[in-house]
């Protein structure tokens, strides 16, 4: 055991303020439009991007990511990369990151910002045997705690010490057997950083499979890790000295592709999804053909056409299952169909906000803890909604295509900014009408 650290030690006033400025509230106002139509080209994938950009603390040379999405989580981690002492530059959707000599962060209050920085934790104490965050606070979709994170450091031989809402880890890692309570995708994508440069064997089980999984480790292994089982249950990592730089291109955005199909479905359209990974989206491409939507791949992406007809059951579940953050888009595909649709959250326990704000739009929906039950079919009509998470903001995006009217959706946090590149601008190029207010 050793010192206990002060916590609230902060970044510069002028860093503060410039990540403030990336939070800001903005408008949307969503005019109802039938028959979304042409093609979209989809972005790399914003849950591919943070952990690949976290990696670049474990090489001292750069690492370049192509086609880097602008979004304001992807602005946070490059903040926080450059409060570890790296130098980013962005060119042109090419970031590349650049740890010579890293150290910890100061800012603890961009780290408590976004849950996604954790990830810096695995790479900065493998690289420098050291790293103390911050404790993400309560998220609004639930809990989150961070215990999965932890234990496996600690199975890789690291001294743990939690006290004033940080955890302070240290000690030269050696692999070690890690058995994750449940597939966490950032616990499975921190204890897998670490053990790239751990001395010796790891062993993950009941590792997460999620793609943005097998991205990470094959970016990893072009950096010169030595990985095997990504994307399946079970990964193991033989620990080597150092990791070079590399230049990577991440996979593309399964759930913003996902988001569009269900655009496409809910207004009885027809849009090509250039460049999406129909491999990625089995479960949400299934669903959407049994309600009745037509799927088609083909080389020049995925076209998603037709119109929604039978009421539909889904359950969120770990990959290959049907991901949690398609639920809430996923919702509105229900509302457009006559019938009951029944939900089952079952990763996170607060993920049902966005039914409230439906409610007002004049959906039928009825919430009892983690199931949702939506009578579909009846028209909604525009009204003043607000967003209280990323994906619930695309929901509400979405069911202002088909409310009567218009929709004026509030985005106080800039939660929709935070996932989606573009969104309001990608669905006007379908032909919808999106006003943007900031
Ligand atoms: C990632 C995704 C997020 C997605 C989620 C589930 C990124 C940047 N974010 O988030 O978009 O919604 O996967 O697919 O990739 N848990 C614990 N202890 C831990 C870690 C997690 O109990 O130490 C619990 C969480 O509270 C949650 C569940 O495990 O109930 C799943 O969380 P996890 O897979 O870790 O999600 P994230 O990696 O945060």
């Amino acid at each position: 055991m050793y010192a206990h650290h002060n916590c609230e030690k902060r970044g510069s006033r002028a860093d503060e303020a410039r990540l403030q400025g990336m939070l800001f509230m903005t408008t949307y106002v969503v005019s109802q439009t039938p028959g979304l139509s042409g093609e979209i080209e989809i972005n790399t994938a914003k849950n591919a991007v943070l952990p690949i950009l976290a990696a670049s603390l474990l090489t001292k040379e750069p690492l370049s990511i192509l086609r880097v999405p602008n979004l304001t989580d992807v602005q946070t981690l490059i903040h926080i990369l450059r409060d570890c002492g790296a130098e980013v530059k962005e060119d042109d959707g090419t970031v590349t990151a650049f740890a010579k000599n890293p150290h910890n962060p100061s800012d603890e209050d961009s780290i408590r910002r976004m849950r996604a920085s954790v990830l810096v934790m695995g790479p900065l104490l493998a690289r420098t045997g050291y790293a103390r965050v911050a404790l993400p606070g309560g998220c609004a979709i639930g809990q989150r705690p961070i215990d999965l994170h932890v234990k496996g450091m600690q199975a890789l031989g690291a001294e743990v010490v939690i006290s004033s809402g940080c955890v302070t880890l240290k000690g030269k890692l050696k692999g070690g057997n890690v058995y994750l309570d449940l597939p966490s995708v950032g616990a499975t994508e921190n204890i897998l950083m670490a053990a790239t440069l751990a001395e010796g064997t790891t062993r993950i089980e009941n590792a997460a499979k999620e793609p943005e999984i097998s991205d990470l480790a094959d970016c990893l292994a072009q950096m010169g890790a030595k990985i095997t089982g990504a994307g399946t249950g079970t990964i193991w990592v033989e620990g080597v000295k150092a990791l070079a730089g590399c230049t990577y291109q991440p996979i593309a955005d399964r759930i913003e592709a996902g988001t569009l199909a269900c655009a496409a479905a809910i207004t009885k359209g027809s849009v090509l999804l250039q460049g999406a990974r129909p491999e990625h989206m089995r479960a949400v491409l299934f669903k959407l053909q049994e309600a009745g939507v037509q799927v088609k791949e083909s080389r020049g992406g995925l076209r998603i056409s037709g119109r929604a007809a039978h009421p539909f059951e889904l359950r969120t579940l770990s990959y290959p299952g049907f991901p949690t953050d398609m639920q809430a888009p996923m919702m509105t595909v229900a509302l457009a169909i006559k019938g009951t649709s029944v939900f089952l959250e079952t990763i996170f326990e607060n993920r049902f906000m966005h039914a409230q704000e439906l409610k007002r739009l004049g959906a039928r929906i009825r919430l009892d803890n983690r199931v949702a039950v939506i009578e579909g079919g009846a028209a909604l009509n525009g009204a003043p909604v607000t967003v209280t998470d990323l994906r619930a903001g695309a929901a509400l995006m979405l069911a202002g295509l088909i409310a009567q009217g218009q929709t004026e959706i509030n985005d106080p946090q800039g939660n929709i900014a935070r996932g989606y590149a573009d969104l309001p601008e990608k669905l006007t190029r379908l032909g919808a009408k999106v006003e943007v207010k900031h």
